[in-house]
């Protein structure tokens, strides 16, 4: 039998925009499992919009009817997270020239620390390449219109957050 296909999709996910959506189930053409994975960086949690708990939480909702993806939380260097789940290879998107160096230096390192390690950069579709979850946190956290960039679930936690 062959191995199934498994990748870890990796990120803070603060919050989960429709262009993270987008790339997740574009996975799915290729892979047989997801396993989105929101990194909890302890000494970075008071500068988060959402607890991680919050985001896999967000996540959760929005794939509930997708039994290839499984969402959690991770602490720690990814490498030694996606060894413990048997999974080498990760995704991430890429949107702009600008993204590139950074995920560029990220993916050399990991491989330097788990020569295994490969990863797979996902172009989202056109009208997401400009979005990322820090300008909506930004643009919602002002009292602007995020409702075209995250899930109707997302915008409710955002809305509620701005609130507070
Ligand atoms: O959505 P982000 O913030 O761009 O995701 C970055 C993430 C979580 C993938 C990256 O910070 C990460 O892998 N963190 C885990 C700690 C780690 O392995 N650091 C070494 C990276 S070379």
């Amino acid at each position: 039998m062959t191995k199934p296909r498994v990748a870890i999709y990796p990120g803070s996910f603060d919050p989960l925009t429709l262009g993270h959506e987008d790339i997740a189930r574009r996975c799915l053409h290729f892979l047989d499992r997801l396993i989105i994975a929101v990194a909890h960086h302890p000494t970075q949690e008071k500068d988060r919009l959402f607890s991680v708990d919050e985001r896999v939480e967000m996540i959760e909702e929005r794939f509930r009817d997708e039994s290839r993806i499984e969402v959690t939380e991770f602490s720690g260097l990814l490498v030694d997270f996606a060894k413990s789940r048997d999974a080498s290879l990760v995704i991430r998107g890429l949107r702009a020239v600008s993204d590139f160096e950074y995920e560029f230096q990220m993916a050399l390192m990991n491989r330097e620390l788990w020569p295994e390690f490969e990863v797979v950069f996902m172009t989202p579709a056109a009208d997401y390449t400009f979005l990322s979850a820090s300008l909506v946190r930004e643009i919602s956290g002002l009292g602007g219109d995020v409702s075209r960039f995250v899930s109707a679930s997302v915008l409710k936690r955002l809305q509620a957050r701005s609130r507070s």
